[in-house]
C-alpha cells in the first residue's frame, strides 16, 4: 500500500466529489479486486503507445488506430472519474511526434481538435476540468482555440482535472521553466526544486503517482520526467486501442501492492 501520495509536492486539498460517495458498478469491482478507494492514486498519468500496431493487426491504416485510441480515451477518462481518480494527463502529441509523416501529423492534429470540440459538452456534463501541457503557440491555431474553449469552459469544475499533453516534451518544459525563471529574475541562490516545479506548465497539479503505459515498451518517452521522479510505473502490453477501464482497475491494484519509500526504508 502506497504510504505517502506525493513526497515532493503537497497533493492539493480538494474535497471528495459527491457521487463518490455512492456506489456504481466500477467502484463495486474495484472492491471485489480489493482496490482500497480511500488509497487510490491521485494523479495517474498515461502513454497511450500501440495505435499503430492495433491497426496493423487488423489491417487498418494508423490513423484508424488513433482514432480506436480516441474513443479508448473517452471510456478511460470516464472510468477515472468513476473512480474518484482527481487527475488524469495523457500524453496526446509529443514534441518528438512532428517527426512522422506529415498525412499522420495532420490526421492527428484534427483528430485531437474534433476531440476536443465533440467531447466538451460531455466533459462539462461530467465535471471535468480541462487542462493542457505543452507549447501550446506551435499547434495549429484551430486546435489550440478548441483547447482554449474546454479550458474556459471548464475552469470552475470541481471533479477530476483532465489534462492533454499536446506537443509536450519533459525536456521542453524543463527549459520553458528554467526561461521563465531566469525572465522573472530570481536570484541563484533562491533556485529550488520547488522553484523549478513551481514553473512548470501546471504547477498547482500534484506530481502523477501512477504512471502506465500500453504495448509493452519500457521507457519513459520524455513525458513527465520532472514530475515523475517518484512515479509508480505500471506496463502492460495491451495497445492503448484495447485498453479498458479493467485494465485501468488492474493497474491502480498493482499500483497499491506496491511500497513507496521516496529514498527512504519502510
Ligand atoms: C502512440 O501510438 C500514440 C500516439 C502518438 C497518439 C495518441 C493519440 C491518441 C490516443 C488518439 C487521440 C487522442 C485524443 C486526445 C483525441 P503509436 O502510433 O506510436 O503506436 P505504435 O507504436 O504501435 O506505432
Amino acid at each position: 500500500m502506497p504510504t505517502t501520495p506525493n513526497a515532493q509536492r503537497p497533493t492539493p486539498n480538494t474535497p471528495t466529489p459527491q457521487h463518490l460517495n455512492t456506489s456504481t458498478p466500477l467502484r463495486e469491482e474495484a472492491l471485489q479486486l480489493g482496490i482500497s478507494l480511500t488509497s487510490l492514486p491521485h494523479h495517474v498519468a498515461v502513454i497511450m503507445d500501440g495505435n499503430g500496431r492495433w491497426a496493423k493487426k487488423k489491417g487498418l491504416g494508423r490513423l484508424l488506430g488513433h482514432r480506436e485510441g480516441y474513443k479508448t480515451l473517452r471510456g478511460v477518462l470516464l472510468a477515472a472519474s468513476e473512480l474518484g481518480i482527481r487527475y488524469l494527463t495523457v500524453y496526446a502529441f509529443s514534441a518528438e511526434n512532428w517527426r512522422r509523416p506529415a498525412e499522420e501529423v495532420a490526421g492527428l492534429m484534427k483528430l485531437i481538435e474534433t476531440a476536443a470540440r465533440d467531447e466538451l459538452r460531455l466533459m462539462h456534463k461530467n465535471n471535468v476540468r480541462v487542462q493542457v501541457a505543452g507549447r501550446m503557440d506551435e499547434v495549429p491555431e484551430g486546435l489550440r482555440r478548441a483547447l482554449e474553449h474546454g479550458i474556459e469552459t471548464t475552469k470552475d469544475n470541481t471533479g477530476i482535472t483532465f489534462t492533454l499533453a499536446v506537443n509536450y516534451g519533459g525536456r521542453a518544459e524543463i527549459v520553458d521553466a528554467v526561461k521563465s525563471i531566469v525572465a522573472s529574475g530570481v536570484p541563484v541562490e533562491q533556485i529550488t526544486e520547488e522553484s523549478i516545479s513551481a514553473h512548470l506548465y501546471n504547477p498547482a497539479q500534484p506530481d502523477p503517482d501512477l504512471m502506465i503505459r500500453t504495448a509493452g515498451e519500457m521507457r519513459w518517452s520524455n513525458f513527465l520526467i520532472w514530475q515523475s521522479a517518484y512515479c509508480e510505473l505500471v506496463v502492460t502490453d495491451v495497445t492503448w486501442p484495447e485498453f479498458g477501464p479493467n485494465d485501468l482497475l488492474q493497474a491502480v491494484a498493482v499500483y497499491q501492492r506496491r511500497t513507496r519509500k521516496f529514498g527512504a526504508t519502510v
